[in-house]
């Protein structure tokens, strides 16, 4: 099952990894598609590639990594137990914020990877992913630490783990935070024992992940998205293992 994810998610990168759509494409080193396991429970969804991640390909491998690295830790859990993605796959110039028109573009990458993994619970981290995957533009800070059903899984906002790094007193925050995650997923066949979740309309969310427009990416040659063939990979389980590693697919 997982192998087969990781197959489609494969393929999606390859369709993917060559994109132009916006200005972003003239500027980065690399396009940080996410990694991490193909069959996770829980997608964790940052901001947008820094320099460190515009460099080696991967999302949070600077300092903010670090701190997600501790987190996931501090429950049990290592990256290759979670799948990490970013609302943007290419680093905007001097790490500026995303713009609308760039996320508007990007968005329907996120959503298909989170098509093909079918994860139980996203954990949004920070404005720009929390807003995006709620559908509204209530302010992180009201909508953090709450849970969220949206179509059949689990939201919960937190904060970026680069918060940590300007104001090192949110770690405990983050910490508390983690520790939701593991309930939830803990839980997750007895909801009741969750502390209820929000109602979406509270905060002005839709919920509503666009998934079916997603859906079609794969076949639709209209998108504009250069599909770039993979290249033949081997099916010697050694060189196609290594070969997934260097993606950062498990
Ligand atoms: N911050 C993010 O939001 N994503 C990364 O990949 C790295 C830092």
């Amino acid at each position: 099952m997982s192998e087969d994810k990781r197959e489609k998610l494969k393929e999606f990168y390859f369709q993917i990894k060559g994109c132009m759509e916006c200005e972003l494409g003239k500027t980065r080193t690399n396009f940080v598609f996410g990694s991490g396991n193909s069959g996770a429970e829980i997608v964790f969804i940052g901001e947008a590639p820094g320099r460190n991640e515009d460099l080696q390909g991967k999302p949070f491998v600077g300092q903010a990594g670090k701190i997600l690295d501790e987190l996931l830790l501090s429950i049990g859990f290592n990256r290759s137990d979670v799948f990490i993605a970013n609302v943007l796959k290419c680093r905007p110039p001097e790490n500026r914020d995303p713009k609308l028109e760039e996320i508007n573009i990007c968005k329907k990458y996120l959503l298909k990877q989170i098509e093909i993994i079918d994860p139980k619970i996203i954990c949004t981290m920070g404005k720009y992913s929390t807003q995006l995957i709620l559908n509204t533009d209530t302010s992180i800070t009201k909508l953090r630490g709450k849970v969220f059903r949206v179509e059949n899984r689990m939201v919960l906002p937190i904060n970026h783990p680069a918060a940590v790094l300007y104001t090192p007193s949110r770690f405990g925050i983050l910490k508390e935070d983690f520790q939701r995650i593991k309930t939830i997923l803990d839980n997750y066949e007895n909801p009741g024992n969750i502390s209820s979740p929000c109602d979406l309309a509270e905060t002005g969310a839709t919920g509503s992940f666009g998934l079916e427009a997603a859906a079609n990416l794969l076949s639709d040659s209209n998108s504009g998205i250069s599909a770039e063939k993979g290249p033949v990979v081997s099916t010697e389980p050694d060189l196609q293992k290594s070969k997934n590693e260097q993606l950062g697919l498990f």
